[in-house]
């Protein structure tokens, strides 16, 4: 079986964007890999700055990957932080690249672009992200649209290593599902933690309801004739609605459905779709998610290590 790693930041409560571009997929794919999931907290502190909301959130995102069906029988499920390995590997990396080459990144530019103080660890993002999926030689990386440039710089850092010192890395594709490789928010831009757009994978009914109802649409009327490939509404009917979609679509053509009832049957589909996940979220304790987080990382930190010790030697370091 394929060696397969990913991981998801912990930094804030996950939406149906990062369900339906990450974690539906890392749930299927654990049973042909030889699969690693990683929560990404080292990532995590260039943007969350206070220790208890980050302990927090990464029980959480624990929970969140074990109710989503993720299983520790089939994965190894782990939190960066408990391998020290990733961080002096990213050290190794940065020693190897240059400025202008990190400057290209979308993240980065992004950061730049809306005046943002960026911190020294945003800009190094990519080289830490090359060292979690290379320590542990994964040739799969599932991943959304966003970070495929960063798999991308992986596969370069592993040959830049590779030239410079010798063969020790294998080369990691990104695998996409392009059919849901940017789930849209409910203002239309891509659904993401920190735009206030999402829709939230384990709300309650009540906020699932809300945040629908905001979803922006057109002024078109009842009766008017809709073109459902403009809608977001419909965009996500796309996910939760595949049974009735055909019949959806031409309500949307034939001027036969307004927005308010289509957001109606999207929230009902919404919570649907999502209540025995959510059920099963609440059966988890802490204390059984913290169990597995470390299991995981005696697992993850043996072959870490390993890989680490070629590399040291590889350098000169010991
Ligand atoms: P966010 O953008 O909300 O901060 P992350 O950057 O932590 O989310 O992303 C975690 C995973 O979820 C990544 O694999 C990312 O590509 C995926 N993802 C996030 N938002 C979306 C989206 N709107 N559509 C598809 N995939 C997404
Ligand atoms: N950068 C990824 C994101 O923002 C999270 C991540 C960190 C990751 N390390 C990874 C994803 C390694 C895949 C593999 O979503």
């Amino acid at each position: 079986m394929k060696r397969l790693l990913s991981g998801i930041r912990a930094s804030g409560s996950l939406h149906i964007g990062n369900y339906f571009g990450a974690l539906k997929q890392f749930v299927d794919l654990q049973n042909e890999h030889d699969a690693f999931y990683m929560i990404a907290n080292l990532h995590s502190l260039t943007t969350v700055k206070n220790g208890e909301k980050l302990r927090a959130m990464t029980i959480s995102i624990a929970k969140d990957y074990l109710a989503v069906g993720l299983d520790p029988k089939k994965s190894v499920i782990f939190k960066q932080s408990d391998i020290s390995a990733h961080a002096e590997l990213a050290w190794i990396f940065e020693t190897l690249t240059t400025m202008p080459y990190l400057m290209r990144a979308h993240a980065f530019k992004d950061s730049e672009a809306k005046n943002k103080e960026i911190n020294v660890g945003v800009f190094n993002y990519p080289m830490l992200m090359a060292a979690d999926i290379l320590l542990y030689d994964a040739l799969v990386v599932p991943v959304g649209k966003d970070q495929q440039q960063h798999v991308e710089m992986t596969r370069d850092m592993a040959q830049k290593f590779n030239k410079v010192y010798g063969q020790v890395f294998k080369l990691p594709q990104a695998l996409i599902l392009e059919d849901v490789a940017v789930v849209p928010g409910i203002d239309g831009n891509k659904m993401g933690k920190s735009e206030g757009n999402t829709i939230p994978l384990f709300g309650s009914d009540e906020e699932i309801k809300e945040q629908v109802s905001k979803i922006v649409t057109d002024s078109k009327g009842v009766n008017d004739k809709k073109d459902p490939e403009k809608d977001i509404i419909f965009a996500l009917h796309k996910l939760f609605s595949q049974n009735e979609l055909e019949d959806m679509r031409a309500r949307y053509l034939n001027g036969l459905i307004g927005y308010k009832e289509s957001k109606d049957i999207l929230s009902e589909n919404i919570i649907k779709y999502i209540s025995p996940m959510r059920e099963k979220r609440e059966s988890i304790s802490d204390e059984k998610a913290l169990q597995v987080l470390e299991d995981g990382g005696k697992r993850a930190k043996e072959i870490a290590e390993k890989k680490l010790m070629i590399v040291r030697e590889k350098t000169g370091l010991i």
